[in-house]
């Protein structure tokens, strides 16, 4: 379905099958840690040219809109990230309308994630998308750490079984269920969402944490509590990846901290299909297909730059 070159690397040569979809390479954008519309607007054309990520995560839609949380909105780890977003986000109507247009246009199969505050709600996004063709699968977020409920869904293993088994019957899609890390065993949601019906499962999304106002000594963030990104939970990451890879044998989309190929190679290694880059991007844009080399490189270290991939 797509090439090496659509999909922004130069040399990535790992053809790789997720869900029945056809990718150049493992390598995906972590939900929201990647804007494609408005990388668009800031590097031009080149950007869909060389797009970096074999796939491409969409923001997580709501059914209504959202305005997200008030900031500050991000403090900064020595080796990391903390962010209280709040899933900002247009809605349903206003993604259909506004975005599916433009990232349907991208040249790689598009993952929309979706969350809902209640079963209904979920059941409703998965339903208005399970008929666009546009959508390749689509990613059910119950791993929210910044919601002003404080409930996620996805930290106990008997409600994401009820959603999963809510949702399985409205598509044909390839159904990936986000997993969060804040959940006293996250294996146990993992083995629950596949009996109940999950194509795959991807982890880590965030760890809830929190920092103070250095003057006032108050909560920085707009949130009170965020999620916790970057190398600084790479271990952690790789450390439920591989525990999780142990009890199902759904695919799973890894991620957490990753910064270099020899990252993605690790958790492609703890039992991985794909792996995203997230925090990483924020810092370089192109950081999802420098990983994409650079994988290829540890793991065909006789592709030649510039060979196509073959399959
Ligand atoms: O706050 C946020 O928008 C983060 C969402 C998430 O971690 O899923």
């Amino acid at each position: 379905m797509t090439s090496a070159a659509a999909s922004g690397s130069a040399t990535a040569a790992l053809p790789t099958r997720f869900c029945g979809i056809e990718l150049a390479h493992p390598i995906v954008n972590g939900s929201g840690t990647f804007d494609a519309i408005a990388a668009q607007r800031a590097f031009g054309p080149a950007l869909v040219e060389q797009f970096p990520f074999a796939a491409f995560v969409s923001k997580t839609v709501t059914l209504a809109p959202r305005e997200g949380n008030p900031p500050p909105r991000l403090w900064e780890l020595p080796a990391g990230l903390i962010n209280s977003i709040g899933l900002p986000n247009k809605g349903l109507a206003g993604y259909l309308t506004h975005d599916l247009p433009e990232l349907a246009a991208l040249p790689v199969p598009l993952i929309v994630n979706v969350m809902g505050f209640t079963r209904d709600e979920v059941a409703e996004l998965v339903s208005a998308f399970a008929e666009r063709d546009e959508v390749a699968a689509l990613e059910l977020n119950v791993s929210c750490p910044n919601v002003e409920t404080g409930l996620i869904m996805g930290a106990d293993p008997a409600e994401t079984a009820l959603l999963v088994e809510r949702v399985r019957p409205l598509t044909d899609k390839p159904l990936i269920v986000k997993l969060t890390p804040n959940a006293t065993d996250p294996g146990a949601v993992a083995v629950a969402a596949e009996a109940a019906g999950a194509d795959a499962l991807s982890l880590i999304n965030t760890i809830r944490g929190m920092a103070l106002d250095p003057r006032t000594h108050e909560p920085w963030l707009g949130g009170t509590t965020g999620g916790v990104s970057g190398a600084t939970v790479r271990a952690v990451a790789l450390a439920q990846v591989y525990d999780v890879a142990g009890r199902v044998s759904i695919p799973l989309v890894a991620m957490g901290g990753v910064q270099r190929g020899r990252d993605a190679d690790d958790l492609l290694r703890a039992g991985a299909t794909l792996v995203a880059v997230g925090t990483e991007s924020f810092r370089d844009p192109l950081a999802g297909a420098r990983v994409a080399d650079e994988l290829t490189r540890i793991r065909r270290p006789d592709a030649r730059p510039g060979a196509r991939a073959r399959g």
